[in-house]
């Protein structure tokens, strides 16, 4: 048996066609989950592993996806690391976020298997449901986790991370170096566990100037990616609005990089330099269009994504309001293309 189509596009070979899975596949716009999320909280569902691989598998029953992603959250690590989060109708909350240098001795690592043994314990679960179909595990980038310990929430500006950066340059290193030590401790646990890929999100690291990426975010950031990689599996790094700085993005020397929707998915490979493999890039906003324009956007990003390392996704996460129909058309245009 080959290896699954994800995992050879992944290693940058050939394909027959794109595998197609897409961020946040799991979640409020489909009808089973809101059903399951009717009945628990955010947090539960993602600490009852029963209930976590049950949301997992939804939308590879329902689309047939070419990878599955561990239905968890970013921050739940985080409050493995020591900060408590909460999530509320506005979006996940830290009651205690780190404002100074000493709040740092509230934050480090921890012990994956005991601390997020849920975690490890729905990767089990799902790898003796999902058959060839290859389970992806996933951490937040350095960066983009503190500036939810920084800021507390989904930052608008960004000031008091880049404010705490710029007053407190050592202590900024020694938070992200942290954050980067306890990520690779929780990303290998969930290798052994049985992920067969890692997803690393930097959801917010387009907001950083390219001097302060390569001065503060690269070190951690290229630390972390290479002791996953260590592990055996391929890496894919999603630096979001990040594209116009693709050629340093490639220092991180991940296996695959996630492209937002902003570049055509060639630019950006071509501006990475490296032979590596790329994911994306379908803006989720033309999901919430017509049918027609789902499929002619879809299959000139196949065009452009070559048939070599090419994972089709989407350039951010999928909007809840996006109607089942247009994903259905979306798998259907890439499957055809
Ligand atoms: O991709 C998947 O299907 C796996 C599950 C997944 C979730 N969050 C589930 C979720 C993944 C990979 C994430 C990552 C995540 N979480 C990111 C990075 C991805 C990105 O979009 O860039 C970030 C920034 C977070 C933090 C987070 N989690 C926020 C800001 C919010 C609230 C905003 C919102 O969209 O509601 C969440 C909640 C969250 N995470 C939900 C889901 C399905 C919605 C929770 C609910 O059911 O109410």
């Amino acid at each position: 048996m080959p290896a699954p189509l994800f995992l050879r596009a992944c290693r940058g070979e050939v394909t027959e066609r794109a595998p197609i899975w897409v961020m946040r596949q799991a979640g409020r716009y489909l009808p089973e989950y809101r059903r399951v999320r009717a009945g628990v909280s955010f947090l539960e569902l993602c600490k009852t592993p029963k209930l976590a691989a049950e949301v997992t598998l939804q939308p590879i029953q329902r689309f047939g996806f070419d990878a599955a992603i561990l239905f968890s959250d970013l921050l739940v690590p985080l409050e493995a690391m020591g900060l408590e989060v909460q999530f509320t109708e506005q979006g996940p909350r830290l009651p205690e976020p780190v404002r100074a240098p000493a709040d740092l001795r509230r934050v480090g690592r921890f012990d994956a298997a005991s601390k997020t043994g849920f975690v490890m314990e729905t990767i089990r679960v799902l790898r003796g449901q999902l058959g060839d179909t290859p389970l992806i595990g996933f951490a937040g980038a350095p960066f983009t986790v503190a500036t939810y310990a920084i800021e507390g929430r989904t930052a608008k500006s960004f000031t008091e991370t880049k404010g705490f950066f710029y007053r407190h340059p050592v202590e900024a290193r020694q938070l992200l170096g942290l954050i980067a030590e306890a990520t690779r401790d929780y990303l290998r646990a969930q290798v052994r566990a049985g992920a067969q890929a890692i997803q690393i999100f930097d959801s917010w690291v387009g907001v950083v100037s390219a001097d302060d990426w390569e001065s503060f975010v690269l070190p951690p950031t290229a630390a972390l990616v290479s002791e996953v990689r260590a592990a055996g599996v391929p890496v894919i790094y999603f630096a979001n609005g990040a594209t116009t700085i693709f050629e340093r993005i490639a220092r991180v020397g991940a296996d695959v990089y996630g492209v937002d929707w902003r570049l055509p998915i060639d630019e950006a490979r071509a501006r990475l330099g490296v032979p590596a493999a790329v994911q994306g890039n379908l803006d989720p906003s033309v999901l919430l269009g017509p049918a027609s324009e789902i499929q002619r956007r879809a299959t000139e990003i196949v065009r452009r994504g070559g048939k070599r390392g090419h994972v089709f996704n989407l350039g951010h996460g999928i909007y809840p309001e996006t109607p089942v129909e247009s994903v259905e058309a979306l798998v259907a245009a890439v499957r055809a293309a």
